[in-house]
């Protein structure tokens, strides 16, 4: 009996659920079809990394994960649900799964890095216990190596430091999804290193399930179990970093081009 139950546990966890779904999704805005054709399976504790040029649509699509845009066709579905359907309790209990590091991920710059931390664990988490906030607020800044900072204000931190407690600050409430929009944009190649090495270890740490949106190969290189490259609306090539690097289509060389 124990053998079989010990059987069966093994099997499920061997077998990686399917968290976001996406199916022939498409979105215009006017005339113009942004997305045309958009098919993504994502699974259990995978980083699926997204290549493409400015203004494909990376954004967007991201954007339709969360429901903050509306596609106008196909499916696209979170933990077995159609977001589209969803209604607005239903997407505020979704996105309390969902870390979403915007690309231009602001901080409140009148509240210190404790206050910007607290707000998600009063606001969306509704934390009372005061004891529990300082803890989950310290055990966050010792993941981005900045416990240091904790009462200073956002205009005393370097742009790179800005950025970990923006990923700190979406790490807090634990989410099962996470979605970077551009991690790395704007820091120097250290830094960005950093953050993508901080990505990666959320991974292993706490198994979260991520889209990854990046021009930064180095960070593509180091966070993707799977790199999508988008060109006119759609995936035009899929694998791993290494098995893209020597694909001979020539939009997919293009991205490759400056890699030793
Ligand atoms: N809310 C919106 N209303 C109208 N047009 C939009 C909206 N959001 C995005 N677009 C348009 O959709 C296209 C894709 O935008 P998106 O921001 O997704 O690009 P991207 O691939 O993320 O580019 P980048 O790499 O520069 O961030 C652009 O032409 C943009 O102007
Ligand atoms: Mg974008």
């Amino acid at each position: 009996m124990e053998e079989v139950k010990e059987h069966k546990a093994r099997a499920k966890a061997s077998k990686k659920e399917v968290v976001i779904a996406i199916k022939g999704l498409k979105k215009s805005f006017g005339k113009k079809e942004v997305l045309k054709d958009i098919n993504l399976e994502v699974h259990t504790g995978e980083n699926v990394v997204v290549l493409g040029k400015s203004g494909e649509g990376k954004s967007v699509t991201i954007e339709c994960i969360v429901g903050m845009l509306i596609p106008d066709g196909g499916s696209l579905k979170v933990f077995g649900d159609e977001v589209a359907d969803m209604n607005a309790e239903e997407l505020k209990k979704l996105r309390m799964k969902i870390g979403f590091l915007f690309q231009s991920g602001a901080l409140y710059d009148s509240m210190t890095v404790r206050e910007n931390l607290e707000f998600p664990l009063t606001r969306v988490l509704k934390l009372k216990d005061e004891r529990e906030i300082q803890e989950r607020i310290n055990e966050v800044l010792e993941g981005v190596g900045l416990l240091d900072a904790v009462d200073k204000l956002p205009s005393d931190l370097s742009g790179g430091m800005r950025k970990r407690i923006g990923l700190a600050r979406t790490l807090i409430i634990k989410p099962q999804i996470m979605l970077y929009d551009e991690p790395t944009t704007g820091l120097d190649p250290i830094t960005s290193r950093e953050i993508s090495e901080l990505i990666l270890s959320m991974q292993k740490k706490y198994k979260t399930t991520s889209i990854i949106i990046t021009h930064d190969m180095e960070c593509a290189r180091i966070t993707a179990d799977r790199i999508m490259i988008m060109n006119d609306g759609k995936y035009i090539a899929e694998g791993t970093f290494e098995a893209l690097q020597k694909s001979k289509d020539q939009i997919v060389k293009e991205f490759f081009k400056d890699i030793s």
